[in-house]
């Protein structure tokens, strides 16, 4: 057994598990977080082969790693992987966020909606109840944002994808939770939201969905759930289309990760200064 001195000096390993996974800015994250408590932690990005995932996450709690976050291809299969699971990783179908148990099971939670609905409420200052919200999009992203969105009582939540079908499916999934409807880009002519979120994995194509040019209503606000060093097609095309308030998706990636991070650790970080200094560049 180790001693309490070595206990103390042993950092506690974290890391984030993708493919690709190199431009990761969750490392820099986590230490700054755990730099406010003074938490010694390790936290490190690992790149896993497309059918090595489940390898992958075995080997790190072999190692001795106490949690992960899981990001793009493998969160569905994390999902399947878990032995518990939160309500909210439930109902995204999809796993962001691991902790090893220590009688050995592994939970999996999701913070990606969370993530998205603290930094429009709290950094931004968007309120949400009785607003009328666009989401676009009805791929894996989305489905991890709409369940913590509705919470939040908005008037209506529309989906619009260009294959209708699998905005329905979503829309008929989270019925239950408020007001969900699914449509298709050519029904949104005459329509005006106060919130437009871009969950499409459009702009990393460097493309925009094909919105009417009305659909952001006075004072609207326009988020892209994707970021960049510069902005996004759909920012872009926002700002010459009325929106009041356009933002990137840096703040909900420092908000999952403090998420997930109270998950390990039992406390929250101040997002702030680290979405600051992210902004501010290397
Ligand atoms: P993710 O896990 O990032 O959500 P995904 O499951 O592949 O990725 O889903 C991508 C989403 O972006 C889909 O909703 C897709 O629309 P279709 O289902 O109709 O394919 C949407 N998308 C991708 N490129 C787009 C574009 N140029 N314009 C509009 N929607 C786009």
């Amino acid at each position: 057994m180790a001693s309490k001195a070595e206990k103390e000096t042993t950092p506690s390993r974290y890391a984030v598990m993708g493919n690709p996974v190199a431009h990761s800015k969750s490392p820099v994250i986590h230490k700054q977080f755990a730099h406010q408590f003074g938490h010694n932690i390790e936290y490190t990005a690992l790149w896993v082969d497309t059918d090595g995932f489940a390898d992958a996450v075995e080997q790190f709690r072999a190692e001795g790693g106490k949690g992960c976050n899981i990001t793009v291809p493998f969160k569905l299969e994390a999902f399947g992987l878990t032995d518990n699971l939160s309500d909210r990783a439930k109902l995204a179908g999809a796993v962001n966020t691991i902790r090893f148990e220590p009688d050995g099971k592994i939970f999996g939670d999701n913070t990606d909606g969370t993530g998205l609905v603290h930094d429009l409420t709290k950094n931004l200052g968007v309120h949400l109840k009785d607003k009328k919200i666009l989401v676009l999009g009805a791929g894996g992203a989305v489905r991890g944002v709409l369940g913590p969105l509705l919470k939040q009582n908005p008037a209506v939540l529309v989906i619009a994808n260009r294959t209708v079908s699998k905005a329905k499916e979503l829309a008929k999934v989270f019925a239950q939770y408020g007001k969900a409807e699914a449509v298709g880009y050519e029904e949104l002519v005459g329509k005006r939201f106060d919130l437009v979120i871009n969950g499409t994995s459009a702009s990393l194509k460097g493309e925009m969905p094909p919105l009417p040019v009305n659909v952001i209503a006075n004072n609207g606000v326009a988020y892209d759930m994707m970021y960049g060093d510069k902005p996004t097609p759909f920012m872009e095309w926002a700002m010459l289309h009325g929106a009041a308030t356009v933002a990137d998706g840096l703040g909900m990636l420092v908000e999952q990760a403090a998420e997930s991070y109270l998950l390990w650790r039992g406390v929250r970080p101040d997002t702030r200064p680290v979405i600051q200094q992210l902004r501010k560049g290397p």
